[in-house]
């Protein structure tokens, strides 16, 4: 193997040595309750990425997303709300800017004590107008290495009509959003489990099993002898945006291996990153991408390799011909340079997409609507992949770790310890 690699996976592996096992005990906090466990399954077909939350009712993940909805039964009982009432107001908080439809009176019918919300396709940009409703999740309190028991934690959801539910995968009965926002999921496992205002997201990647999310944080095991991983998280700030809970953070700069890519003037101050789980593939503005897949090529130097790209990527090569690494192949190490110092790194198992005819593609896709108002760069399903994330609302800040070698978002554990 060449030798940059080499020291990389070394130097993973002393990280992880060099972590404690043992987290930190802080007597005097006040108790908080065990948080809660649910597995996070990868769709083939969408790549969108869903959570079980009753017997046979799955929710698709959406990092963006204000609210959780669902295909109610058709006998749900709607919540008893006025317009003015909180939960209502929280629900019509944010609203997403092509949802145009007309009824219920955006915040509720108020001469009936029903609130309507408008719960929103993230893949179709289509939304509805539906009830909010009183519901309940089935899910598992956890340690951090194994669920623990179970719980039924009480929430509140619009009811969506069927059609909302346009290619989302098959057997998924809505979306459970987890923007920033108070009725998006972790708000409301927060509020009715007494857990913290965070969560922790590890997606799988397809063919390995199942991930894992954990609502209130970590400890987080991934393998029998392994330490807590939260212990490796590094930090950046969440920016909170005005018109949109969902979670961005601030790059300065974006470096191949060791080399800042030379960007117009500007160009990451704007909107900077945002992450995606409904997008399968990252995606960067027009004035980013170019200069981007240009120097990835040159850096990488494998002209003798390139084959014809395969929409909708724009750098293809010959699989077969690439050195393949523990870390996936062998291209330059992606790193954005984060707000507070620290990088958030992609190797080749997060930058290149194995497609039909043996090649591999950059993954990474030009935006479409790229005007100066979008993130310069959204990072997808397929660059979070494998990396141990944590949303934390309360201390306003991502946490981030790739996940050594050695382990995955595949290996917690969902054997209940008897
Ligand atoms: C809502 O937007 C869609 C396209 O985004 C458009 O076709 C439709 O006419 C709009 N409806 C209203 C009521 O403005
Ligand atoms: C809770 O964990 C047990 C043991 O792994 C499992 O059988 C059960 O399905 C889990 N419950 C839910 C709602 O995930
Ligand atoms: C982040 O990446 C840049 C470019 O490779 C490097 O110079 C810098 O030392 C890295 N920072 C950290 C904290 O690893
Ligand atoms: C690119 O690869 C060619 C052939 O392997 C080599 O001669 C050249 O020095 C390389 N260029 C750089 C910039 O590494
Ligand atoms: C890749 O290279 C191998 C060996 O050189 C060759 O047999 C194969 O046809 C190439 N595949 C593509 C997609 O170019
Ligand atoms: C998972 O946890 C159970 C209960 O603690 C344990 O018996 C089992 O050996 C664990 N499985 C693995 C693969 O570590």
């Amino acid at each position: 193997m060449p030798p940059r690699h080499g020291n990389l996976v070394l130097a993973a592996a002393l990280l992880v040595l060099l972590a404690s096992p043992r987290p930190s005990c802080a007597a005097a906090a006040p108790r908080r309750r065990d948080p809660v466990v649910v597995p996070v399954t990868r769709d083939p077909a969408t790549s969108l990425y869903t959570i079980p939350v009753r017997y046979y009712d799955n929710l698709v993940l959406d990092l963006a997303g204000p609210l959780v909805w669902s295909t109610c039964a058709a006998d749900h009982l709607p919540a008893s709300l006025s317009c003015q009432d909180p939960t209502c107001v929280l629900a019509n908080a944010y609203r997403a800017p092509t949802c145009n439809v007309t009824g219920g009176g955006g915040g509720g019918d108020c001469s009936k004590n029903v609130c309507t919300a408008y719960p929103y396709n993230p893949v179709t940009g289509q939304c509805a107008a539906g009830n909010l409703a009183h519901t309940r999740f089935i899910a598992n309190t956890t340690d951090g290495k194994n669920p623990l028991s179970q719980v039924s934690v009480k929430a509140v959801a619009a009811c969506a009509p069927r059609k909302l539910l346009a290619r989302l995968p098959r057997g998924a009965t809505g979306v459970a959003g987890l923007a920033a926002s108070g009725l998006a999921l972790p708000a409301q496992v927060a509020s009715s489990q007494g857990v913290a205002g965070k969560f922790l997201l590890c997606l799988p990647r397809l063919g390995y099993g199942q991930g894992v999310a954990i609502f209130g944080g970590g400890p987080i095991y991934l393998g029998e002898g392994l330490p807590d991983f939260t212990t490796t998280l590094e930090y950046t700030p969440l920016v909170a945006k005005r018109d949109n809970p969902g979670y961005y953070v601030t790059a300065n700069a974006i470096a191949l291996d060791d080399a800042r890519l030379p960007l117009p003037r500007g160009a990451l101050a704007a909107a900077g990153v945002a992450l995606h789980t409904t997008v399968p593939f990252g995606q960067l503005r027009q004035d980013v991408f170019r200069p981007f897949v240009r120097e990835f090529e040159k850096g990488l130097n494998r002209s003798d390799a390139k084959v014809a790209a395969v929409a909708p990527f724009l750098l293809c090569y010959n699989a077969s011909m690439l050195w393949n690494t523990r870390i996936g192949y062998f291209v330059p190490a992606v790193r954005l340079m984060l707000a507070g110092g620290k990088n958030y790194t992609m190797t080749g198992t997060n930058l290149m997409v194995d497609v039909k005819g043996g090649k591999a593609c950059l993954a990474f896709v030009e935006m479409k609507s790229g005007d100066a108002g979008s993130p310069a760069v959204i990072l997808g399903g397929f660059q979070m992949e494998n990396m141990l994330l944590q949303f934390d609302s309360e201390k306003k800040r991502l946490g981030f770790a790739r996940l050594p070698f050695y382990t995955s978002c595949s290996n917690f554990n969902f054997t209940r310890t008897q």
